[in-house]
């Protein structure tokens, strides 16, 4: 384990066996359609790239970057969309993949962005959820894990850039951010 990390929440094995059953719901829900699998960068790239090779349906790639942490650990609340391909969305499902939904102010940004561009569904997936911490009125209609007020990283999530490619999902100390 690395050694920043207090624990441990997910291993490797249980995130690709949360996945598949991710997977497994996406492919009864669109049977037969196609999709725009939105990744939201950077956090969702690992989510995102075991998530598609599990699906039995046609997939689009898109993706968005947008942030609404500075370095620190608190959601600033406004968004910021940093790259957005203008893919068209008119009349075509579209699937956000997130890593984590917190306060919800990424994502009902987002989906508010994404709602003018009239697809013919949206729905959101994200790995990650902290219900606790919520201040818009916003879920998930496809989620891997409900979990603590944490600050948790690896498998795509990161503290200032950083454990990102650690292959399971971990706490952070709270030493490590409270020392920056
Ligand atoms: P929200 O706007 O507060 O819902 O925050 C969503 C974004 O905050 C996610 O896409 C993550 O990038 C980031 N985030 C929220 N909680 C965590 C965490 O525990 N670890 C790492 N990033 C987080
Ligand atoms: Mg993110």
């Amino acid at each position: 384990m690395n050694k920043d990390l207090k624990n441990i929440l997910f291993t490797q094995e249980e995130i690709q066996k949360k996945v598949k059953e991710i997977a497994a719901q996406l492919n009864e829900d669109y049977k037969g359609e196609e999709v725009i699998f939105v990744c939201v960068l950077k956090g969702s790239l690992p989510f995102y790239a075991d998530l598609v090779r599990e699906v039995k349906f046609p997939v689009t790639f898109d993706m968005v970057c947008v942030s609404s942490y500075g370095s620190n650990s608190e959601s600033s609340g406004t968004l910021k969309i940093k790259l957005d391909s203008g893919v068209p969305f008119e009349g075509k499902n579209v699937l956000i993949v997130e890593d984590i939904l917190d306060t919800g102010n990424t994502l009902s940004n987002l989906l508010a962005h994404f709602a003018k561009r009239n697809p013919k569904s949206i729905k959101l997936c994200c790995l990650l959820d902290k219900p606790s911490r919520r201040l818009r009125d916003i879920e998930a209609d496809y989620k891997g894990f409900e979990i603590p007020d944490e600050f948790v990283v690896g498998y795509g999530l990161d503290y200032a850039e950083k454990y990102r490619e650690l292959p399971y999902i971990g706490v952070l100390k709270p030493e490590v951010y409270q020392n920056n």
